[in-house]
This record gives C-alpha cells, sequence and structure tokens, in this order.
C-alpha cells in the first residue's frame, strides 16, 4: 500500500466520524418545497488543478481538495441524482494528470458530467480529455429538464494553431489568469448552430440548465472571467421560461441574473481567486452585477474552496456551497425578486464588507 492509499483510507475514516456526528452537509438540503415531487439534486464539483510534479509525485493540496469532494458527495443522503464536474480537472492538461483525476472521479457513485477547462484542453486540444469523458459538448433530458454542456473556452483559430511553436507554450500561454497573452474564451459558431438545433424542438417552458467552465456573461476580460460570444449564446437561450447558467473557472461564489437567466459560479476544489472587481475598477467590469453578493475572504487560503450541491425545483436552482473551511452558504432563486439570492445574507445588514457599497 503507498502512502497515497493511506491518506485516502485515514481521511475517509474521519468522514465516518464527521456522518455520525451528523455534521455532514446533509442539513443543507433541508429545503421545504410546495411540489417536492419534482424536486431533484446533483452535486457539483470543480476546478481541481491536478498538477503533475514528477513520476508519480502530484501536488498534495490539490489531490485532497478533489478527493474530499468525492468522498463527502458519496454520503450524501438523500443521493444526487448525478454529479457534474466543472473543468480544469487539470493543471497542464497531460495525461498524468487527467489519469490521475480520472481515477479519483472514478470514486464516485454516481454518473458524472464533465465539462472541459482551458487546461484539461490547450495542450492537446482535448484529445485525450475526450478519450477518458466523451464529446465535448452535448445534452441530456432528466426528470423534465433539458441539460445542456458546452466547451466554452475556445478561442480564435489563428492564437490556437498558429501562434504558439509548441502544445506546451500554448498550454502555459492560456493557463494564466491575467496573462497578456492569452485570448478571450468563446464558445463559436460550430456549437452555437449545434446548440441551436439541440434547442429547436424544446417546448418554451422546459426548464433548462446550461453547463459551461467559462461564465457565458461578460465578467472581467483581463482574467478571462469572460465569454467573447456570450450575447448570441443568451440570445439563443432567451425564449425558454427558466434558464440557469452553471460555470467553474472563476473559483468563487458569483450569482447575477440578466434577463431570464440565472447564473450561478461554482466554488473551486483547489484555491479561491480574488474578486475582480476589487482591482478591475467599474468600466471594465461588465454586465452590472445585478444581485448583491456576499463574498468569503479570498485572502483566507482554503476559504471558498469545497463543492457544492444543488437542489432543482421547478426549473430554478437552489445551490448549497460545502465551504470547506467556513459556513456554509446557499444561494437560492427567489420567484418574487425573480434573482438568485443569498438565503442568509442578502438583506444590507447582514452582508459583509466590502460588499455594503451596492
Ligand atoms: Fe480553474
Ligand atoms: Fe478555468
Amino acid at each position: 500500500m503507498n502512502s497515497r492509499q493511506i491518506t485516502r483510507r485515514s481521511f475517509l475514516k474521519g468522514m465516518g466520524a464527521i456522518a455520525a456526528g451528523g455534521t455532514l452537509p446533509v442539513s443543507l438540503v433541508e429545503l421545504a418545497f410546495a411540489d417536492s415531487s419534482r424536486n431533484f439534486t446533483f452535486a457539483y464539483i470543480s476546478d481541481s488543478h491536478i498538477q503533475h510534479i514528477k513520476g508519480t509525485q502530484f501536488v498534495r493540496n490539490w489531490d485532497r481538495g478533489l478527493i474530499r469532494s468525492v468522498a463527502e458527495t458519496n454520503m450524501l443522503l438523500p443521493k444526487p441524482d448525478f454529479v457534474v464536474y466543472g473543468g480544469d480537472l487539470a493543471q497542464l492538461g497531460t495525461q498524468a494528470e487527467l489519469d490521475h483525476g480520472a481515477e479519483m472521479l472514478a470514486k464516485l457513485n454516481y454518473k458524472y458530467h464533465c465539462v472541459m477547462g482551458e487546461h484539461d484542453y490547450y495542450l492537446d486540444l482535448g484529445r485525450y480529455w475526450g478519450k477518458l469523458f466523451g464529446p465535448h459538448y452535448y445534452s441530456w433530458d432528466h426528470k423534465g429538464v433539458h441539460f445542456i454542456v458546452l466547451n466554452s473556452i475556445l478561442t480564435y483559430d489563428k492564437w490556437t494553431h498558429e501562434r504558439w511553436p509548441t502544445p506546451e507554450q500554448r498550454m502555459l500561454e492560456m493557463a494564466g489568469l491575467d496573462n497578456p497573452n492569452g485570448s478571450p474564451f468563446m464558445v463559436g459558431k460550430k456549437q452555437r448552430q449545434w446548440l441551436q438545433e439541440d434547442l429547436k424542438t424544446l417546448k418554451k417552458e422546459t426548464p433548462v440548465v446550461l453547463f459551461s467552465h467559462s461564465p457565458i456573461q461578460k465578467i472581467y476580460k483581463g482574467w478571462n472571467f469572460w465569454t467573447e460570444d456570450a450575447e448570441e449564446v443568451q440570445a439563443l437561450l432567451r425564449p425558454f421560461a427558466d434558464v440557469t447558467v452553471v460555470y467553474g473557472h472563476v473559483h468563487q461564489i458569483q450569482y447575477n441574473q440578466i434577463g431570464n437567466i440565472s447564473f450561478h459560479a461554482v466554488m473551486a476544489t483547489a484555491w479561491p481567486w480574488p474578486y475582480p472587481e476589487s482591482y478591475a475598477q467599474a468600466k471594465t467590469h461588465l454586465p452590472k452585477i445585478t444581485v448583491p453578493m456576499n463574498r468569503a475572504d479570498p485572502f483566507f487560503e482554503r476559504d471558498a474552496t469545497g463543492w457544492q450541491f444543488i437542489n432543482l425545483k421547478t426549473g430554478r436552482i437552489d445551490i448549497s456551497y460545502n465551504l470547506y473551511d467556513n459556513t456554509n452558504r446557499t444561494v437560492a432563486y427567489n420567484r418574487k425578486t425573480s434573482r438568485p439570492e443569498d438565503t442568509t445574507y442578502q438583506s444590507p445588514e447582514k452582508r459583509i464588507p466590502p460588499q455594503s457599497h451596492y
């Protein structure tokens, strides 16, 4: 038995003790709904950034974040219907990283669906990822809800195919958060046409939930918290009554409402990013975030890392964030205000500064 196996076993044993004590995030699902027959839940894990060092060595912190989320997800009661993995499983897209991440995900007791992240993609343009996890974009129906996965981290062909001398260089250039050599993410024409076809036969009242890695909204271009053709994708989703977009990549809790579309970001299991609005200033910060947000502390290393439990009720999402080192949070769609809100902190008095300027 190698040391990694011992660690995992000890960890799971520890989890059992926590379960007996009743402090697992099980209580997070105790949400009261009028029409409970339509409710179902799924779990969301994202941005583990599994990083290969050499040989059989990987960055242990990132491994641990993913191992923990898988273990906790497996212990949830009631059991989620499925799990979504939100992208950036790897750090530099190598086979070693993707294999190692896939091995950890294989421990999930549920079917899981994967979203492509830029860290998974830009070494071999998603070829090995595709072998492990299947198509880069796809859709399925579950209990009356239409689910869609898009690969939103594509960019201009010229940047991808001509600009860099090696695939490794291309990967490194796209892996940086604020690298001026990066290129804006986009869904692209091919997938937009596919999406249009995919949505064609759907009834307008069918709830739609779309998973992407980058936000399908323009938040901050400097860090690629951004999708260049976000408006075009949003336009395709506009005819539907209940639309939710869930995205990874930003490593922080974010929520927003644009027209009929609710947006929810999920946390990373690896590390939190700071909030671009603190740095970007209003001019580069688009769109206007329409719902004031209570934020975790980006300067506290493990704050805002974790995974999430999602309750889907009559087409809109309640998302419970299981923060590894902070109080758990729930962001739920409020039918009265037609937007997602933090159920505990939405009132201005309870909001933690610097959010008080909203
Ligand atoms: Fe990431
Ligand atoms: Fe990412």
